[in-house]
């Protein structure tokens, strides 16, 4: 069905398998955003003391496009320095899922302003406590 709808097989294999879904209990940075759409995405942000990325996990109530750019996005940022996964694009988690459905792109927008969200509002937070 997903395969029909337009998603590609990368696509279909991060929402199925949906890895990086829950949340962390100790995370460093906890930001929410809503979407275009009206649905939301939280994300958990587990950051190392060298300021790499350790984990991320994504709640979610979205569609089947937002979940698998979510753990695409995930993918592409877990291990990098926090000022590197910024430079996370749409264009990079579009790449990561090779398609989806073209009126499904504002979700990896949501996937990708929320991951930034967290990212920045760490750094702010991190910056207050310095
Ligand atoms: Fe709302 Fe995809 S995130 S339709």
């Amino acid at each position: 069905m997903l395969a029909e709808a337009g998603y590609a097989d990368p696509a279909i294999t991060y929402f199925l398998e949906k890895k990086y879904m829950g949340h962390i209990e100790d995370a460093d940075q906890v930001s929410e955003k809503v979407g275009s759409c009206g649905d939301i995405m939280k994300v958990y942000l587990k950051i190392n003391g060298d300021n790499t990325i350790q984990d991320v996990k994504y709640e979610i109530t979205g569609c089947a496009g937002a979940i698998s750019a979510a753990m695409a996005a995930v993918e592409l940022v877990k291990g990098k320095s926090v000022d590197t996964a910024l430079e996370l694009t749409d264009g990079d988690v579009f790449k990561a899922l090779q398609n989806i459905p073209e009126k499904k792109h504002h979700c990896i927008q949501l996937a990708v302003k929320t991951m930034h969200q967290g990212l920045n509002e760490y750094k702010e937070d991190a910056r207050a406590q310095a």
